[in-house]
């Protein structure tokens, strides 16, 4: 049994992806609580993790034309749909617990169904911090159950079709990105019908924390 999901799959599954009826019941709603939930936040430059064909990096693009936005995925498939998409985007290819950016390099880092996937979602979270600037925002979107024996369940059936994922509840969510250094400022609940009335997705958003100035004592004299 296989310990995290191939991109093989998501190469597959990229060719029927960005049929409307998949998007409009699956991926837009979860698209339209991370683009609002981004407008009251300064981000010139964007970093949408696990991208897939595109849809949202290139949607918070035209929303921002000022800004640079970069769509990273670690399938050849899903990037070649979005490349077809647009040229606005930067777009890499990149596993999300090595992000082949510098440090402090963004100012948003968003990810919309895509973390289950992660292998190692610690590592992931603590990535999405390295890049992203102090007083940068974290948007992460997907299902949260609600119990870990849930989350258990599921995971083990997907391990059993061969292609891993987890789903945390919040509260795990909210202690991952607190052990990566960032401060929650919210867990939202997002309406999705009709599965996702039983396990909605969740907006989990988090800041890392400003940097305080380096005071130097003074002498007592
Ligand atoms: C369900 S799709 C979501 C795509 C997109 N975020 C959206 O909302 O339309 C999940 C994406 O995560 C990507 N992915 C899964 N594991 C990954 C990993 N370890 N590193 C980078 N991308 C990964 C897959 O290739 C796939 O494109």
């Amino acid at each position: 049994m296989r310990n995290s999901a191939q991109p093989w799959f998501f190469d597959a599954w990229s060719a029927f992806y960005d049929l409307p009826l998949v998007q409009w019941a699956t991926y837009w709603p979860v698209h339209d609580a991370i683009v609002a939930a981004l407008r009251s936040r300064d981000a010139r430059r964007i970093l949408d993790v696990g991208c897939g064909t595109g849809q949202l990096s290139a949607r918070l693009r035209r929303e921002r034309p000022e800004a640079w936005v970069a769509g990273c995925d670690f399938s050849a498939g899903m990037l070649r749909q979005a490349a077809a998409r647009t040229r606005a985007v930067e777009w890499v290819r990149g596993d999300a617990c090595r992000l082949p950016f510098r440090d402090r390099s963004f100012d948003a880092v968003v990810s919309s169904e895509a973390f289950h996937w992660f292998p190692d979602q610690q590592l992931a979270t603590e990535e999405l911090f390295r890049v992203l600037a102090p007083g940068g925002s974290a948007l992460v979107a997907l299902v949260n159950t609600p119990a870990r024996l849930i989350s258990g369940g599921i995971q083990a059936a997907s391990r059993i079709a061969g292609e891993p994922f987890y789903w945390p509840t919040s509260a795990e969510m909210r202690a991952r990105f607190e052990r990566a250094g960032f401060e929650v400022s919210a867990q939202t609940r997002i309406f999705r019908v009709p599965g996702g009335l039983l396990l909605p997705p969740v907006l989990t958003c988090a800041v890392r924390p400003a940097e305080r100035p380096h005071r130097v004592p003074r002498s007592r004299s």
